[in-house]
């Protein structure tokens, strides 16, 4: 057998041996001597019995394996003209004396810190010092408008929030204190402190409760790792469902040192030294993974790029960061090569820039189209690899495992299911279809560790019940991905997209029944839709359908101005909401059930069947020539 093959199924008939071996990859305060902890199936937890604490993995042991001078992350941020460099020792102490600070405000182990940051280096610091003290983060991306921040505030109840004063986009400066403020306005939940670092663009007045980050550093006494158990949390991310709520996934602390260290090595090919750029952003699961913990569990060097792939300065920005740094490997969504592809369709600012060191782009985030992926494999000229997982997951399930075996790429597949992921293809009755046919992706349990173990409460614990309700439920024996697709005769899996109202916005997760919410709250809306349609460049964007209420009236333009600005402060900008159509009526089942599969599959051009449950077919004839638009 072959390494894959031979790993792959040790992985799965061996979990204990295999996972138990790779825990040796990571320092334990307290080893653990038992892998699966099954004892309360389907809810499983890793490593039972070990303690550890993920800072000292990520900083500490580095410095004390003589790594101290090396570069631990590298901050680029053409949108400020800045770069920063923090060595391994450097990051460590500037960890150390945050936590002391943060312990000094009353913030312990197990209390919530909200991160609300854009990509400086700080956000980074703030993560990793909450990690040290075994306080749990939850990092909200600055994307998101005042009403998705307190959601989350009220759900988590953090002792303290940590922001900026802004976030610098193309073109416009965003106050993030504002945002903040306006947020803490609505809440039942208060923080007892807000926590600024001040950015020259944009500095905020303080208020009593907020700290400045230069005071509360300068006065801070450094704080030690906090060893806690494998199974306490790390993070709790929230992520968009099918319902308005998000979903707060909890990520533990030893599953997930355990499978992120070794998913570097046998999916990413990184090693300690090894430098490595992540352009995505902190806030959002690729960020955590492979901007903050995973590069830095191996010892290996993190670019935390503050900036757009185009227009800062120019189309070759992602070039110029790869060979400046040396960088080994890229990894991004494909939204942001199709926005470089635009400027640049021949690539021509490739030339200007020396990319020996490079070797690897990996793509994930969204579907690589077929275009993307041989534009990028053509003009860069090293392996493209699309490898395919979730927030819940926390690392990937299928991959080319160049760090393992690199396997021959088959464009539109993720390639082959990773080592400890058991994936399988299901028919509505739970019945595992052959290779060739579509289904549900479901993976078998037990999930392998560092992912989701439940989701959080908003009654300050765990909630097993919304956990199992949501992703255990459909399937006995199973986790329900929520995405389709088919596993090829070869065993390659090809994700085809998901089965429920989530949609990817440029590589963001978003759920189109909170955008609903959005819209139904305007007076003049009797019913909405809102779905998901396919885009050049963002992959797919969000379109609303309204029926209007009787008697109302109002022209198409105003109720789209009220409707993009009302998504745009609830929600955020990156919702990019801009696309609204009045229509007479929704298409719907005889019990009530719009169908927006079918008008997706017609908006996307494709011959979508019309269920047989349909209420009133003319509904739909008549919606056709909206749907098929060309925008
Ligand atoms: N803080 C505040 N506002 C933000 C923000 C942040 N962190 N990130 C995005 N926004 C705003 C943008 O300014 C934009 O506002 P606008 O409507 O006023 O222009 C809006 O949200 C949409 O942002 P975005 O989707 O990023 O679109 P864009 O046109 O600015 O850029 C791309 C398009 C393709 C360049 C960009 O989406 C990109 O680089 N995507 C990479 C994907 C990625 O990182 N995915 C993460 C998972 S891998
Ligand atoms: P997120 O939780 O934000 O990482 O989004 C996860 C979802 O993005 C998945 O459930 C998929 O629908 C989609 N996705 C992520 N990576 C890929 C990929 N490589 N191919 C197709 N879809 C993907």
């Amino acid at each position: 057998m072959g390494a894959y093959a031979d790993t792959y199924e040790r992985s799965i008939n061996e979990p204990e041996g295999f996972w138990l071996e790779a825990a040796r990859g990571v320092s334990w305060t307290k080893a653990p001597t038992k892998a699966l902890d099954d004892s309360r199936a389907p809810l499983y937890r890793w490593f039972p019995d070990g303690e550890l604490n993920t800072a000292y993995n990520a900083l500490d042991r580095h410095v004390e394996s003589d790594r101290g001078n090396q570069a631990a992350l590298i901050w680029d941020s053409p949108v400020t003209s800045s770069q920063r460099t923090y060595t391994y020792t450097e990051l460590r102490d500037e960890v150390a004396r945050f936590a002391g600070g943060l312990r000094s405000l009353g913030v312990g182990t197990g209390d919530r810190v909200i991160i609300y940051m854009p990509m400086v280096p700080e956000a980074v610091v703030a993560m990793l010092a909450c990690a040290r003290l075994g306080a749990v983060h939850s990092v909200v991306f600055g994307g998101f408008a005042a009403k998705e921040l307190a959601a989350r505030v009220e759900d988590a109840k953090p002792k303290a929030v940590v922001a900026a004063s802004c976030g610098i986009e193309p073109g416009r400066v965003v106050e993030y204190k504002p945002i903040v403020e306006d947020a803490l306005a609505t809440t039942a939940h208060q923080p007892d402190h807000v926590l600024v670092l001040q950015r020259e663009a944009a500095p905020c007045t303080l208020t009593d409760r907020d700290v400045d980050w230069t005071d509360l550093m300068s006065g801070a006494v450094p704080a030690d790792p906090v060893p806690v158990a494998a199974t306490d949390p790390l993070y709790v991310l929230y992520t968009s469902g099918t319902t308005g709520k998000p979903k707060g996934v909890v990520r533990d602390n030893g599953g997930h040192a355990v499978a992120l260290a070794w998913s570097m090595g046998a999916v990413y090919d990184i090693h300690p030294g090894d430098v490595w750029w992540t352009a995505s952003d902190v806030g959002w699961v690729v960020g955590h993974s492979y901007i903050v913990y995973a590069p830095l569990l191996v010892g290996a060097t993190t670019v935390l790029y503050e900036g757009k792939p185009v227009g800062t300065p120019d189309a070759g920005a992602f070039w110029r960061v790869i060979s400046e740094h040396g960088v080994k490997a890229l990894f991004t969504a494909p939204t942001a090569l199709r926005a470089v592809k635009r400027v640049d369709p021949d690539a021509a600012e490739l030339a200007k820039y020396d990319l020996r060191e490079f070797t690897t782009l990996f793509l994930a985030g969204e579907r690589l189209d077929p275009e993307t992926y041989h534009w990028a494999h053509e003009h860069l000229g090293v392996p493209v690899v699309d490898h395919w997982w979730q927030t819940e997951t926390g690392w990937p399930i299928a991959a080319n495992l160049r760090g393992l075996e690199p396997m021959p790429v088959k464009p539109g597949s993720a390639t082959m299911p990773v080592p400890g992921w058991n994936v399988q293809i299901l028919d509505q009755d739970g019945r595992r279809l052959p290779a060739g046919q579509e289904g549900a992706i479901a993976i078998e349990l037990p999930l392998p560790p560092g992912t989701l173990p439940t989701l959080w409460g908003d009654d300050e614990r765990f909630d097993d019940e919304r956990f199992t309700e949501a992703y255990l439920s459909r399937y006995d024996g199973y986790y329900l991905t929520g995405d389709s697709g088919y596993l090829d005769a070869d065993g390659y899996l090809f994700v085809m997209g998901r089965t429920d109202d989530v949609i990817n916005v440029a590589g963001h997760r978003l759920s189109t029944g909170s955008m609903e919410a959005v819209l139904a709250a305007h007076p003049a809306v009797a019913e909405c839709a809102v779905i998901g349609v396919a885009d050049r460049l963002k992959g797919q964007l969000p379109r609303g359908f309204v029926v209007l209420k009787a008697s109302v009236e109002i022209t198409e333009d105003r109720l789209r101005d009220d409707l993009v600005e009302a998504v745009r402060s609830e929600i955020g900008p990156v919702a990019a909401f801009r696309e609204v159509s009045i229509v007479p009526a929704l298409p719907k089942t005889r019990s009530g059930k719009i169908l927006r599969k079918t008008m997706r599959g017609i908006a996307d051009g494709r011959d979508e069947p019309v269920p047989s449950t349909i209420e009133d077919p003319e509904v739909l004839t008549a919606l056709e020539p909206v749907l098929r638009t060309d925008r």
